[in-house]
């Protein structure tokens, strides 16, 4: 590995212990007993067969046992076929284990309960993933963007791990681990974990992760992937088409790293690599350690979108180093990493644009606070049994990093950032409740300059409905006068070509379209496309702003794009409230016409989601 330095080392040797840490019995949405027994370390040995869209082949868990009366291991598993178990015993040979799989929950899948004649260090289990995996898409060669092989990719936050891997699927844990995969000869495959055995591409590929993470951390992808360095320490993995777009987009992403160690604390993963997903991954990004997984959508061409790696990069401090201990304390990792990527963005690309990014965000959020039951709209949510994809909001996100920004508008930033700074290194490694932080939160910024924030309003924040009235409201010069200019349009006093857009940000498009009268009449609406061809934009998020408001009126000029739009792209935030909207206003049929045309190439968790709508 090219990439070597002091800090990584340090890193390395003090995690190594950590792995095996675990708070027992308080993940609703895991069987793992914990408390009798933690995995340590997983070993993977897996052929990806495409043909089957099936991952084939073992795992191996080596077990550290907490209770010396045990002899049971409980793993979660989800659509998964087993073959057989087995476990070795102290003198090194290989037993069969039996083994019981439970019938299939609908939120927690199939808990698998394995007996042992001893405590074995060592547990394999023999298995294969099916087609229907919650936490894998396989792609054919037509749904890639080079056409020519087919491409599959692990998605397993928040509880999709189990239907790839047999395991202890919390992330109240943390393992290292190790893997053998296999795969057609043209085929590169990557994971979260230490990548340089892929440079040749022979379709034999070993890796290693020394650090220890939490199982939802644990990421694969494979296709027609070449890659290309970008700087000392990153590197981009892509299909060749879109390698060279996605080099130049995310040119300034080592100088968001060097920006960060110095507000937080040195990177602590080695490499930082992108992983360039098909269009229909149906998330922005996803903080896969050494290796985040990113939307196509992103690459606009003028770099207006990149916040989405450094809101990924940030999850190397919040989320992968320090880890909710449960999918109820999302805001944990969500709400800091939201935090930390506008604190990136500002030093990268100036205060201005952190600021447009903050008031996007937040008008987004209360909108959503209109919508969504009040109970989860409180930070520490409450899944009473619910699958955590079922709870997914700007909540955890937003009113997460306002709870923050207002920490640091109380506090000061310089007392702040030491604090956020000691909060990562404190918890490094380590996976927390929300009580846990607030506990430390008191002790270590509430109580230490008292009379500055009370804990009854921390309290609020967090286990409240709603924003405080007090909540800070980030508010844009730069969008002030957008609003001017919009305003004097609306009452005639302008025109459209003395709007000032010629020198428009995204962030001010964004803000515009989302600032027009939500009953705008269908000739405004003409007028507007008319002089500026929104219909046609190629930035994804300003299509998708136009395109709600376009279906909220009945403006049907957008229908073909609208149709592109929704056929070409997976990712969840960018289509499923057009297909609610459609719905909603009389267009279910047409929009029905496209989702079937469309479903083959989503995501399985853009299936599910969708598929209600026309049920
Ligand atoms: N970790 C999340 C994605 C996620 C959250 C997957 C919860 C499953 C359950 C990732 O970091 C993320 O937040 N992605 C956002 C990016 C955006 C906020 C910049 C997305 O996908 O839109
Ligand atoms: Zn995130």
């Amino acid at each position: 590995m090219k990439f070597n330095n002091i800090a990584y080392a340090m890193a390395l040797s003090s995690t190594l212990s950590l792995s095996g840490t675990a708070i027992a019995g308080q993940d609703q949405h895991s069987y793992a007993n914990l408390e009798q027994v933690v995995t340590t370390h997983v070993h993977l040995d897996l052929d990806i067969n495409f043909d089957k869209k099936a991952l084939e082949g073992f795992v191996e868990h080596t077990l550290s046992w907490q209770d010396q009366k045990s002899k049971q291991l409980i793993l979660d598993t989800r659509d998964l076929e087993i073959d057989k178990i087995m476990y070795k015993t102290q003198n090194g040979v290989w037993h069969k284990a039996s083994y019981k799989l439970a019938k299939r929950d609908r939120v927690k899948g199939s808990k698998l309960t394995i007996n042992l004649n001893s405590q074995a260090k060592k547990v394999r289990i023999y298995y294969n993933s099916l087609p229907i995996a919650s936490g894998l898409q396989w792609l054919t060669p037509v749904q890639t963007a080079s056409k020519t092989q087919p491409f599959m990719y692990s998605q397993s936050q928040a509880i999709h791990a189990r239907s790839w891997i047999p395991i202890q699927d919390t992330p109240s844990m943390r393992v290292t681990y190790s893997a053998r995969i296999q795969t057609p000869e043209d085929i590169r495959a990557v994971m979260s974990a230490d990548n340089s055995d892929v440079k040749i591409k022979d379709g034999d590929y070993r890796f290693n992760m020394p650090q220890a993470i939490s199982p939802y951390l644990i990421a694969i992808g494979a296709g027609n992937l070449e890659y290309k360095e970008m700087s000392h320490q990153t590197a981009i993995y892509a299909e060749p088409t879109i390698l060279d777009a996605s080099i130049a987009e995310f040119s300034d992403t080592q100088v968001m790293i060097d920006k960060t160690n110095l507000m937080y604390g040195e990177y602590a993963w080695g490499r930082y690599d992108l992983l360039m997903l098909p269009p229909s991954f149906p998330f922005g990004g996803m903080e896969n350690p050494r290796l985040s997984f990113i939307t196509p959508t992103v690459v606009a061409g003028d770099k207006s979108l990149v916040s989405l790696i450094a809101h990924e990069l940030a999850h190397s401090w919040s989320g992968n180093l320090v880890t909710n201990a449960t999918w109820e304390d999302l805001w944990l990792n969500e709400g800091f990493t939201s935090y930390v990527e506008n604190r990136i963005m500002e030093e990268v690309f100036g205060k201005d644009r952190a600021i447009m990014e903050q008031s996007l965000e937040v008008a987004r959020l209360k909108e959503q606070l209109e919508k969504i039951d009040a109970a989860d709209t409180i930070l520490n949510l409450k899944l009473n049994g619910r699958d955590p994809d079922d709870a997914f909001s700007s909540v955890p996100y937003i009113k997460g990093q306002l709870f923050l920004l207002y920490l640091e508008q109380k506090f000061g930033r310089e007392k702040f950032d030491v604090f956020v700074k000691q909060y990562f290194a404190n918890y490094s490694f380590k996976s927390l409740n929300t009580a846990e932080f607030v506990d430390y939160l008191n002790e270590n910024l509430i109580n230490k300059f008292p009379g500055i924030v009370s804990s009854d309003k921390v309290n609020e924040w967090i286990y409240q409905p709603g924003l405080p009235a007090d909540a800070p409201n980030p508010t844009s010069n730069v969008f002030k006068v957008v609003d001017i200019n919009l305003q004097a349009w609306l009452n005639g006093s302008t025109k459209l070509d003395s709007l000032g857009s010629e020198q428009w940000t995204v962030h001010e498009w964004l803000h515009f379209i989302n600032n027009l009268p939500r009953d705008i009449s269908i000739n405004s609406m003409k007028k507007i496309d008319a002089a500026f061809n929104l219909t046609q934009t190629t930035n994804a998020e300003i299509a998708f702003a136009w395109f709600m408001l376009a279906v909220g009126n009945g403006y049907q000029e957008v229908q073909p794009a609208l149709d592109k739009h929704l056929t070409g792209i997976g990712r969840r935030k960018l289509i499923v409230p057009l297909y609610k909207a459609l719905v909603k206003h009389n267009k279910k049929d047409w929009a029905n016409k496209i989702y079937q045309n469309a479903r083959s190439g989503y995501h399985p968790l853009a299936q599910g989601t969708i598929d209600a709508l026309f049920k």
